[in-house]
């Protein structure tokens, strides 16, 4: 029998999936829209699934492709013929344009303004007075920020961006014409960014990325324009969630927060221990198998759906001692919350300066910050497809 999809998210899943790994480590799930897959929970056996070509991310051999991210544009917006969501060759030439472009250089040239952004969320949320919301004043509009610094467009620009990748990132909220507007929008937006870097090239990412383009791998207008909303797609959600509920998860351990106060450094290591602790977007993570394999014993057959259970990999006691506890100074850490594999995160980097600036300049500021309500009645988003909050009062 499926289990319900539901069952095994929110505040037990943790629970949950310690079972399942002992139990039923390859356990058929029901997800809401009725589709039956496999969710996999074992450390091991999330790694395959996310690396293995065995598995992809478009293709279902029994005949149907379908697109494997939820920001995919309607199909109505006209043919896009590669992005970042599909598998093989096309993607791997989307990938080379952004690696080219996404350098270790420019994530680190981005530290100095990113520290300046964060300086004045934080200088907000101090005059707004405490007890404040750090998701309204911090979290949310920091990502936001920063990949318009990333590529190069107009800061006056990110709340449209808000409203517009919102709308696109939504499976239920909005109604389906708005979600197609924004979409169009998108599009539209940086069509015309792009013609702007390529008749005059700045030292930002997208100027980079139409130089890549232009000189080897050839994309179209439309597919730089999709990277672009790609990225910004990409970078936004996942981001702030990170920062909200990292920053929750750090709060209700106050030995944790009294770790990093006395050696400021450890936020180094406290930033991959706080995704690997909290995991984003567990549901995400679905695979198609490309032929008949086993995986802990069991067999999958081509065509299945498989749920990478980053969530349960992240806590696997085989691959991490004393997984359920929180240490901010734990190392190494092979989490897998940018996930694995070819489909890796390309603004792991980006993210991991954010969360490390963001947590840093949050405990320096504030020496006494606390959460202002007791830790069960954080308000988390609700929704299958978002793991984040919708609020974190904090005091100080
Ligand atoms: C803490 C923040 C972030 C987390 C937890 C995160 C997590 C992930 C994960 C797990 C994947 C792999 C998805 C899969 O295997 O199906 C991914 C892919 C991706 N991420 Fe991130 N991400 C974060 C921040 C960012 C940022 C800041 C950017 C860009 C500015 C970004 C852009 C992307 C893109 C474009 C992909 C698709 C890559 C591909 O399919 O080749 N992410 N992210």
């Amino acid at each position: 029998m499926a289990r319900p999809m539901e069952e095994l998210i929110g505040p037990d899943a943790p629970a949950e999936m310690r079972v399942l790994r002992k139990e039923q480590p390859v356990c058929p799930v029901r997800l809401p829209n009725g589709d039956e897959a496999l969710l996999v929970t074992r450390y091991d056996d999330v790694a395959t699934v996310l690396s293995d070509p065995r598995f992809n991310r478009t293709f279902n051999p029994r005949g149907a492709a379908r697109a494997g991210d939820r920001a995919t544009p309607p199909a109505d917006l006209g043919q896009i013929t590669r992005t970042l969501g599909m598998d093989g060759p096309p993607h791997r030439t989307l990938r080379a344009v952004v690696n080219r472009a996404f350098t270790a250089r420019r994530v680190e040239s981005l530290r100095p303004s990113i520290q300046k952004l964060t300086d004045e969320l934080v200088d907000g949320m101090r005059q707004a007075g405490s007890p404040a919301d750090l998701v309204e004043h911090v979290a949310s509009p920091l990502p936001i920020r920063v990949i318009c610094e990333l590529l190069g467009v107009p800061h006056e620009d990110a709340e449209k961006f808000r409203g517009w990748s919102d709308r696109t990132l939504s499976v239920t909220s909005f109604p389906r014409d708005e979600v197609v507007q924004a979409w169009h929008d998108l599009f539209a937006y940086f069509g015309e960014q792009v013609a702007r870097k390529r008749a005059h090239p700045c030292d930002d990412l997208l100027s980079d990325m139409v130089a890549a383009s232009d000189d080897e791998e050839k994309l179209t207008e439309l597919e730089l324009v999709y990277l672009a909303t790609g990225l910004l797609i990409g970078g936004h959600e996942s981001t702030i969630n990170a920062i909200g509920l990292g920053m929750w998860r750090l709060l209700e351990h106050p030995e944790q927060v009294a770790r990093l106060h006395a050696d400021p450094g450890l936020v180094v290591t406290a930033v991959e221990e706080l995704l690997r602790y909290q995991t984003l977007g567990d549901v995400d993570r679905q695979r198609f198998a490309q032929e008949d394999l086993e995986l802990s014993g069991v067999t999958v057959k081509a065509g299945q759906m498989v749920m990478a259970g980053v969530l349960s990999a992240n806590r696997d006691e085989d691959r991490f001692t004393d997984g359920e506890r929180l240490d901010v100074g734990r190392h190494p850490n092979p989490h897998l919350s940018f996930g694995l594999g070819p489909h890796y995160c390309v603004g792991a980097a980006l993210a991991r300066v954010e969360l490390q600036i963001a947590f840093g300049t949050l405990l320096r500021e504030f020496p006494g910050l606390r959460l202002a309500v007791p830790s069960d009645q954080v308000r988390r988003k609700t929704g299958l497809m978002v793991s984040g909050l919708e609020e974190l009062l904090v005091a100080w």
